[in-house]
């Protein structure tokens, strides 16, 4: 069962077509027209999805650490799919592959991750994804939204200014600003941010001219990305959209005690 209790256009629809290539049946449960609306816990729905019959649920949550405390439960296997700004695993899994296909390998890959690292989930897995591979990331960003010990909690280097994090990348990543996480003035007005931290293709072709493209969607066009980046051939945004399926087809085979080939 899909449990979203957030807004999800890619991660939910690309593990229901991953369901569907598998040939498992899924019902979502979107929170706003669910039972979770007139007040019923996260605890209270997973019990409600094992009494229906669900194998494992997926979840999208605005709380950190939900999908922990609804494995905790024991009831079912938890697939978490975004928790609050902590982590969402099977996004760094996609950004893997997606760069892997491109690149044809991930080794001394020197990724960049712009934008709103503090708040941003995509950011923390994928960082940690990354390095773990031996990636040498460099995290960029406003410094109130890019705490120095960000890079090393997540094995990264952290550089406030764009044109030097930009330069040599092999893979940049910028993140969607996420007004809906704001809490409290720490990021620039628009038109301050795109100055110093939006990625436009002059900014590209000076710095790292044949870097891959990456961005988590959705896009704020004209903010984090000029808008006519997305067309360039460098950019594997709708790539990543794509590989979300097959990872996704994975992930659920794997967890759900398929066996690695
Ligand atoms: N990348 C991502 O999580 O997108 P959605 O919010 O559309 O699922």
């Amino acid at each position: 069962m899909l449990l979203f209790y957030e807004p999800s256009t890619r991660t939910r629809h690309s593990f229901e077509l991953a369901c569907k290539a598998l040939g498992a049946d899924s019902v979502s449960l979107a929170a706003a027209s669910s039972a979770v609306a007139k007040g019923e816990s996260l605890a209270d729905t997973v019990r409600t999805a094992r009494a229906l019959g669900a194998d494992a649920v997926v979840l999208r949550h605005p709380a950190s650490g939900a999908a922990r405390c609804a494995a905790a439960l024991n009831l079912l296997p938890v697939i978490n799919a975004g928790d609050g700004t902590h982590a969402h695993p099977t996004q760094a899994l996609l950004d893997l592959f997606t760069v892997r296909q491109r690149r044809g390998g991930l080794e001394g890959l020197r990724l960049t991750i712009v934008g709103d690292i503090l708040h941003s989930r995509v950011a923390r897995s994928s960082a940690l994804a990354f390095a773990r591979t031996g990636a040498r990331v460099t995290l960029c960003g406003p410094p109130t939204v890019l705490p120095p010990a960000a890079g090393t909690a997540l094995g990264a280097h952290v550089c406030h200014d764009l044109a030097t994090a930009l330069r040599g990348a092999e893979a940049v990543m910028a993140l969607r600003i996420q007004q809906e996480r704001q809490d409290g003035g720490l990021l620039p007005s628009a038109a301050e941010y795109r100055a110093r931290w939006g990625l436009d293709a002059a900014r590209l072709a000076a710095e790292c001219p044949t870097a891959i493209l990456l961005h988590p969607g959705p896009v704020n066009r004209g903010v984090e990305l000029a808008p006519d980046l997305l067309d360039l051939p460098q950019s594997a945004v709708e790539a990543q959209v794509r590989a979300g399926v097959a990872v996704r087809m994975a992930v659920l085979y794997l967890l759900l005690g398929g066996e690695a080939a």
